[in-house]
């Protein structure tokens, strides 16, 4: 079976990865021994997302993807949007949902959206894959779900948060699940049985 690295701690964002992933081996920064924090100094999630992949691929030289994410407040002026991990000063996913909601307090405009991006570097060749999922902002935290900004999140279409959606249907709209299942379809000839067999 291929093998394919993905460049994060975030067992959140792995285990909902992984419910993605069928016909390849998905090795954790665990499973090859890298122990360092992977900086993201960055301002774009794409250069972020670059440079995780890379950090990940100069280290082990295996097909590695990283996903670098985050929630863009219409009414914030875009914000936390990549500081979406530490946007209270902290990586606290706690203090930063409630940094949005006072934010916010008042506000009429509550639209919001997640965006993802992948950075795949297979084979010695880098692509990206985006994906977005709109929706709002609610008043308070509703739902034990998920992680991050999940309790205050409503996709549009729905009625719940998707810190109360089912994972399995989180996975179907999510921003992340959209930039996966791209790099799924691209990916799909090699994880066919019996095709491009990496190392
Ligand atoms: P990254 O590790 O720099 O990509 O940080 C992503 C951050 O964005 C997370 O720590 C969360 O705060 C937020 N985030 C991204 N995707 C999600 C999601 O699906 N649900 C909730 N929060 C998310």
């Amino acid at each position: 079976m291929p093998q394919l690295v993905i460049a994060s701690n975030n067992a959140h964002k792995i285990s909902e990865i992984s419910q993605l992933l069928e016909g390849i081996e998905l090795l954790s920064l665990k499973d090859i021994g890298f122990t360092a924090d992977i900086p993201e100094p960055f301002h774009t999630f794409e250069e972020n997302a670059l440079a995780k992949a890379s950090a990940i691929y100069q280290f082990c030289g295996k097909n590695v993807f990283a996903d670098d994410s985050g929630i863009c407040v219409h009414a914030l002026g875009g914000a936390p949007g990549v500081d979406s991990a530490h946007y209270s000063g902290e990586r606290d996913d706690e203090k930063n949902l409630q940094k949005v909601l006072t934010g916010l307090k008042d506000a009429q405009d509550r639209r919001a959206f997640y965006k993802a991006v992948i950075c795949l570097m297979w084979d010695g060749e880098v692509y990206y894959f985006e994906g977005i999922c709109e929706g709002k902002i609610t008043e308070e935290k509703r739902g034990e779900g998920g992680f991050g900004y999940d309790p205050i999140f409503i996709p549009d279409g729905y009625e719940q948060t998707f810190a109360e959606l089912p994972l399995s249907e989180k996975n179907k709209i999510s921003h992340r699940g959209k930039a996966v299942m791209k790099m799924v379809e691209y990916l799909s000839p090699a994880l066919s049985e019996g095709e491009g067999e990496v190392e």
